[in-house]
């Protein structure tokens, strides 16, 4: 047997479609401001792909790039103006930061209306306790493959492998709502689980955010199960021109043998991510144009 690959980015193109003629239909062009410090080659290829997302769906868009040097003061400064821009209705700060720049204190500043990346406090508090008002994009679009594939996640068990604020705590809170399209039992687990496969075996979806290139084996997945790669990982291949691959945290080839389905890098949860980011811009310039 083998597994029925999801396609992430036919289903994204098809959703982003579907957005375009949302956007022809509103009277103020929703704006996204996206911040990058620095010059971190993945993070650079991500902010390119998100202004063309932009461009694609007729949403205005700007991109802020400082310098690596850039204070924390500067920072904030620049994140007060966009917060209090007409024309900008989403802020996303790409991360990582640098060092010496508190990320806690930068994802406060920014308004939680304009919050598309769904980081700030106050929004991860409504997601905790089922008000969610932006969702967090890579997690977001996780479901909505799922969903989009026919998988139903109710009563099923979620096994997520990674417990970072981006992807691992918010993939569990999403799945996990007392809601349609949720309603998941969900166990979390990470480094320091101790023997990760005794969790990942238990597995009816398994969704793969450690960022260690093809750490899952056939032999952590139970037979049937749907295996959701959340991993980008640059690993050396002198036969490409770039002289890099791209790999996810599952062993693709392996694993694809069996699970009932499984998500490929590239082209899985990668293009849903972006979708979700045009999804929730979209959202904020609706809620904002409704306060002002
Ligand atoms: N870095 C990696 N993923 C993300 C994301 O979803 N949003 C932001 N802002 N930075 C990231």
């Amino acid at each position: 047997m083998s597994a029925k690959i999801i396609d992430g980015k036919a289903i994204a193109a098809e959703m982003q479609e579907e957005m375009k003629g949302e956007v022809k239909a509103l009277k103020n062009k929703p704006g996204l401001a996206v911040v990058l410090v620095g010059d971190n080659p993945a993070s650079r290829v991500y902010v390119n792909m998100k202004k063309k997302a932009c461009a694609r769906l007729e949403i205005y868009s700007e991109e802020h790039k400082l310098l690596r040097e850039t204070s924390e003061q500067d920072l904030l400064e620049l994140i007060n103006k966009l917060n209090v821009d007409e024309k900008i209705h989403g802020i996303l700060v790409q991360l990582p930061l640098p060092d010496h720049i508190n990320e806690g204190k930068i994802l406060n500043a920014i308004d939680p209306a304009k919050d598309v990346d769904g980081f700030h406090p106050i929004n991860v508090g409504n997601l905790v306790i089922g008000k969610p008002s932006f969702l967090p994009c890579t997690p977001y679009g996780i479901q909505q493959l799922l969903l989009k594939s026919g998988i139903r996640i109710e009563g099923k068990h979620v096994v997520v492998v990674g417990r970072s604020n981006i992807v691992g705590k918010p993939v569990a809170l999403i799945l996990l709502q007392k809601a349609q399209g949720a309603n998941a039992t969900v166990t979390v687990c990470h480094s320091r689980s101790g023997d990760l496969s005794y969790y990942t075996k238990q597995a009816d979806i398994l969704i793969a955010a450690i960022g260690r290139a093809e750490m899952i084996k056939k032999n952590m997945v139970k037979e049937g199960a749907v295996v959701i790669d959340v991993g980008v990982n640059r690993v050396d291949d002198p036969s490409s021109e770039r002289g890099y691959k791209l790999v996810g945290d599952v062993d693709f080839e392996e694993v694809k043998e069996i699970a009932s389905a499984i998500t490929p890098v590239p082209g899985g949860v990668g293009p849903m991510t972006i979708t979700m980011l045009m999804h929730n811009t979209i959202k904020a310039a609706k809620m904002q144009k409704d306060i002002r």
